[in-house]
């Protein structure tokens, strides 16, 4: 394992924060190898040293994960003959050995894309029977029609006769040909499927959230930001549909802004 500052350690492997941290240091709780050490600065490796807070040994292990908002022209593989990868968008200090995307967008679907090293979150995000819900703001030719939206609550059937789980979907009142959708599975290609099964057609797809956790507005086209491992064991949390209605809503301009990416 890589050297890892203390206090990232402490603040990935605990519920304190960063700057709750800095005062737990600095009363002398925490000891690296027996040695009492008062800077978070530290860096430290948790696989051959032993670190304790209040005498109580650190458990868990640290794996990194990156969440990427991906732009247009990326495939979400770690190499590819014909595209870039989303890999080759992390700045160098992020593109630690064994990071790969959890879960795909289609190389022209946008938005939000998890990689880490860590094949069991990945696996609890992604395996059908999590049923970790995950969110896209489509852009259709066509409104959405109310019996559209009955018809996904239903669960659809794809044009190969391939039956899809209920999808919640709404369209956004202030935005025409938009709608919000909620999957709670990931077949090949599926929200452009079931809309095509409904006659209409999928121009732009942005994902916007998996389970309860969010990809910030103000994160741009093909940047990205690290997470604590404790965040995301949050996304596997189921989310709640009409909150994320609410915030694509209110940040709606946010959206339109980069609908030329
Ligand atoms: N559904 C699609 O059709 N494409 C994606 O990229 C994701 C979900």
């Amino acid at each position: 394992m890589a050297l890892i500052r203390l206090d990232k350690l402490l603040s990935n492997r605990t519920s304190h924060s960063r700057s709750d941290i800095k005062g737990i240091l600095k009363k002398g709780a925490v000891q690296v190898d027996g040695v009492t050490e008062c800077s978070g600065e530290r860096k430290v490796d948790p696989d051959t040293q032993e670190i304790t807070l209040y005498g109580k040994k650190l458990v868990g292990q640290t794996h990194v994960c990156v969440l990427l908002n991906k732009p247009q022209g990326y495939i979400c593989a770690t190499e590819d003959r014909m595209h870039k990868t989303v890999l080759d968008l992390l700045p160098k200090e992020l593109r630690v050995k064994g990071l790969f995307p959890a879960g795909r967008l289609d190389v022209d679907s946008t938005g939000f894309v998890l990689l880490t090293d860590d094949g069991d979150l990945a696996h609890r995000m992604l395996a059908p029977k999590s049923h970790v819900p995950k969110y896209y703001l489509v852009k259709l030719t066509r409104p959405c029609r109310s019996e559209d939206v009955k018809h996904l609550s239903e669960g659809i059937r794809l044009g190969d006769g391939t039956e899809c789980l209920p999808a919640e979907a709404k369209p956004l009142e202030t935005a025409g040909n938009y709608v919000l959708i909620c999957l709670h599975e990931g077949k090949y290609h599926q929200v452009k499927r079931m809309f095509a099964a409904l006659g209409n057609h999928v121009e732009r797809l942005h994902r916007v959230a998996v389970g309860g956790m969010f990809l910030p507005e103000n994160l741009a086209f093909g940047c990205c930001i690290e997470v604590l491992h404790k965040d995301v064991e949050n996304m596997l949390k189921s989310g709640d549909f009409d909150v994320v209605y609410e915030r694509i809503v209110t940040n709606f301009s946010s959206y339109l802004i980069n609908e030329g990416q």
